[in-house]
């Protein structure tokens, strides 16, 4: 049997509830995975509280887009991994039926990776939706490269953490914006080479400034908004404007001004792909050889305590540290 998270109406916290059902065989080409922790995302969030724009069927919807454990069962005709392996699940995008938040799902086999050596399954539970999606913008998207200036919006968030990381991995010279100007130590500890605090700075003239006036190369924009306006004057001319979120609800103007390039980033357009899926693995795990990578943890809850998981999540007080439960 498994323990699993349902919800079968959407609303608040509240409406998570553990019930006991058969774990599911694996059909050929599947892996069950027996889950040893998974991480809370603003995406699950959205889900539960029915703001997301993926399909759900209620009542009886699963949750949880990321997670780590064990291989436990193997469908046929999977090779290259046997039952006791530890794996990253990478992407459940059906996630309602699949959910990570669980004592085991079962996802087709090219949905997991080898969980880098040297991770707690905490961190583990809690590296790829993060780190994979700042890679897949950063490098994949905009061909990051070392000695490049990178803007990096929400700094403080999950996103941007990692996004932080990956720049300092490659050489690259990543600097944090925040609203914030009492978050600049611990942006600056997180690995920002420079910080620019919105509610004190003009961001285009502190730009100018850690550019030596040229202007950021690569802009990773993941609010978007009123905002977006000043990013891409930020920007130096021919560089790229990445956009992969929307914290910001207000409209954003249609962005004129500096000839940049302007990409969008949706982490599944990688993330159902096993080419970039494998070069993605291997540059976390050389990240988490080297310590160069590492998720930050904010707190870790008992899988009973899920309610207040979310209950957690909602309060917005983790800033950008992952909230992890173990199973
Ligand atoms: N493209 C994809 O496939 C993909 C994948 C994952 C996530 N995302 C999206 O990326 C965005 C960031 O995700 P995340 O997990 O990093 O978020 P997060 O951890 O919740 O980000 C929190 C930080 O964002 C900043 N922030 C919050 N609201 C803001 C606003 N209205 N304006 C400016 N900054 C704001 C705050 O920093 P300060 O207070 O320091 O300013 C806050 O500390 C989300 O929209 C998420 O849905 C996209």
């Amino acid at each position: 049997m498994s323990r699993v998270v349902l919800f079968d109406e959407f609303g608040g916290p509240e409406v998570l509830r553990v019930v006991e059902e058969p774990a599911v065989e694996p059909a050929a080409g599947e892996v069950r995975v027996r889950i040893e922790a998974f991480a809370v995302n603003p995406l699950d969030r959205m889900m539960r509280s029915g703001t997301s724009s993926a399909t759900i069927s209620l009542p009886h919807a699963r949750i949880g887009v990321e997670g780590t454990g064990v291989v436990d069962a193997l469908g046929h005709g999977v090779t290259g991994m046997a039952i006791g392996d530890p794996v990253i699940i990478t992407a459940v995008p059906d996630a309602s039926v699949r959910g990570t938040y669980a004592d085991f799902t079962t996802i087709p086999a090219s949905r997991v990776v080898p969980r880098p050596a040297g991770l707690e399954a905490e961190e583990a539970a809690a590296i790829w939706v993060a780190f994979s999606t700042a890679y897949g913008a950063l490098v994949e998207k905009a061909g990051m490269r070392p000695g490049d200036h990178v803007l990096v919006t929400a700094a403080s968030g999950g996103v941007g953490r990692a996004a932080m990381q990956i720049a300092n991995q490659i050489g690259a010279v990543p600097i944090a914006v925040t609203r914030d100007s009492a978050k600049k130590d611990q942006l600056l500890a997180a690995g920002a080479a420079a910080v620019i605090a919105t509610d004190h700075e003009n961001l285009v003239e502190a730009v100018r400034h850690h550019t030596g006036g040229t202007g950021a190369d690569i802009v990773l924009d993941v609010v978007m908004g009123p905002g977006q306006q000043d990013l891409v004057q930020a920007a130096r001319p021919g560089g790229t404007l990445i956009v992969a979120g929307f914290l910001d609800p207000r409209p954003t103007p249609f962005p004129a001004g500096t000839p940049l390039t302007i990409v969008s980033y949706r982490s599944f357009e990688h993330t159902l792909d096993p080419v970039v899926v494998k070069r993605m693995a291997a540059f976390m795990n050389a990240g988490v050889r080297l310590g160069a990578l590492r998720p930050a943890i904010d707190e870790v809850f008992a899988f009973d305590d899920v309610v207040e998981a979310h209950r957690h999540l909602e309060k917005g007080l983790h800033e950008g540290r992952k909230i992890v439960v173990t199973v």
